[in-house]
């Protein structure tokens, strides 16, 4: 047995009201915050005054940005960066999902490198979209978020996804820098969250642990949380889709997401985040769960049909987390219970979609089987099965 794990750094506030304590946490970074969020929910669920209140009592200034959409891209985390160096922002707060997340990261890199000589643009700090990136350093600002949905684990994960609106590319990238210093994880939030975006976001936490189980390599220290988190999303996300008012169920998730981001900082996703982050983005309308839930079906089809006796047995064990069978095993029909198990999952929770209902063209394949191998390099090679372009393009079908 061979791994790498490094600890991940964010401090984790949880719990109801924890929002009261981001102005005191924020005054230990600095005093001059840049508040990064969507255009709109936090504003109206009353959670943006709240947070300007916590932030005033501490005496900390702010500038707000809410140009944060869903799928965020290049354009809006430069100017998002612009304006925080031209405000002398000196730490970048998020209040949102992933989207806002990955924003505010982003941003951080962009205003703590370029007054030090380094790029306004973010995209040149990526390394999947070129060899010759510039580096993510200590440089880049204090990151705190306050994170709204239970989905993505970004608020524990050194990582941001951020779309290059002219080429659809859509890669991950990441560093030590980037792990958020402080996390609050405050579920009078969460409670908000209508029943779509609580069956979406929760289908990611699925898929970050499941993808991580059967990725390559060993991960020791990632499946603990990883299987637990399966349990967890099993067990609390069909009740929190239910009965949003549920507390513990949205606790539960929340606990889920944290696992999720953890074990996802230690293992690697696979085929099915390499191949929605070009669906997403070629149409940002697309939401990153709804495409990661179109094509999970055929890539675990083809996981196991390619794949070998520890691919099998590890699929069999997300069966056994499901409380499809008792024991592990190697054999294919206790890995295709995994299948069927999230078949019927899917089903429950309204995600059952095929690619074109999310209004995906088959004349994108093509271009999307690129994108999949130009930026999500990483992904495909922990993938169990390594693919060939036109295996992609056959589960693109599939997934139509
Ligand atoms: O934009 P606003 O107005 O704030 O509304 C948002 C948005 O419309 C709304 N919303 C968020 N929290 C809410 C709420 N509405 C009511 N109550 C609440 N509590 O929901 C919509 C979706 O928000 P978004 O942030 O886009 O969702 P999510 O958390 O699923 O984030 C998705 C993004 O994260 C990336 C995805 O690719 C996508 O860009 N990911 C980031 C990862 C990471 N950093 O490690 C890993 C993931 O695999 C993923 O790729
Ligand atoms: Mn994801």
């Amino acid at each position: 047995m061979e791994f790498l794990h490094s600890l991940p750094k964010s401090k984790v506030l949880f719990g109801d009201g924890k929002l009261k304590q981001l102005g005191s946490e924020a005054a230990n970074y600095g005093s001059n915050v840049f508040l990064v969020t969507g255009k709109s929910s936090m504003e109206k669920l009353g959670f943006l005054d709240k947070t300007k209140k916590y932030l005033n009592r501490e005496g900390l200034s702010y500038t707000h940005f809410n140009e944060v959409t869903p799928n965020p891209t290049t354009e809006t985390v430069n100017k998002g960066a612009q304006l925080a160096l031209g405000e002398g922002c000196d730490v970048v707060v998020a209040l949102g999902g992933g989207s806002a997340m990955d924003a505010a990261k982003a941003i951080a890199v962009v205003a703590g490198h370029k007054p030090n000589g380094g790029s306004e643009d973010i995209w040149d700090y990526i390394s999947a979209a070129q060899d010759d990136s510039e580096p993510i350093t200590e440089e880049t600002l204090p990151i705190i978020t306050v994170t709204s949905t239970s989905g993505t684990g970004s608020h524990v994960t050194p990582y941001a996804v951020i779309t290059n609106p002219d080429t659809g590319g859509k890669p991950g990238f990441g560093g030590p820098p980037m792990f958020p210093e402080v996390s609050i994880v405050d579920p009078e939030i969460l409670l908000e969250m209508p029943p779509k975006l609580t069956a979406l976001t929760g289908f990611d936490v699925y898929s970050h642990v499941s993808e991580n189980i059967v990725s390559k390599g060993d991960h020791p220290t990632a499946d603990p949380y990883a299987k637990e988190a399966i349990k967890l999303v099993s067990e609390y996300l069909p009740i929190a889709y239910n009965n949003g008012d549920d507390l513990e169920a949205r606790e539960m998730m929340a606990v889920a997401d944290t696992y999720a981001g953890l074990s996802n900082t230690i293992a690697s996703t696979g085929l099915r985040h390499a191949m929605e982050h070009a669906v997403s983005g070629h149409y940002p309308e697309v939401s990153h769960a709804q495409g990661l839930a179109s094509l999970a079906i055929p890539i675990m089809e083809y996981n196991i049909e390619h794949g070998d006796k520890k691919t099998l047995e590890r699929y069999s064990k997300i069966a056994k987390q499901f409380g499809e069978i008792d024991k592990v095993t190697s054999q294919k029909e206790d890995a295709l219970k995994s299948v069927t198990a999230l078949n019927d999952f899917l089903g429950k929770l309204e995600l059952d979609k095929g690619l074109r209902e999310l209004g995906v063209e088959d004349s994108s394949i093509e271009s999307m089987v690129e994108g999949t191998f130009e930026y999500m390099k990483g992904d495909i090679e922990h993938n169990p099965v390594i693919p060939d372009r036109q295996d992609v393009k056959e589960i693109f079908k599939q997934a139509m």
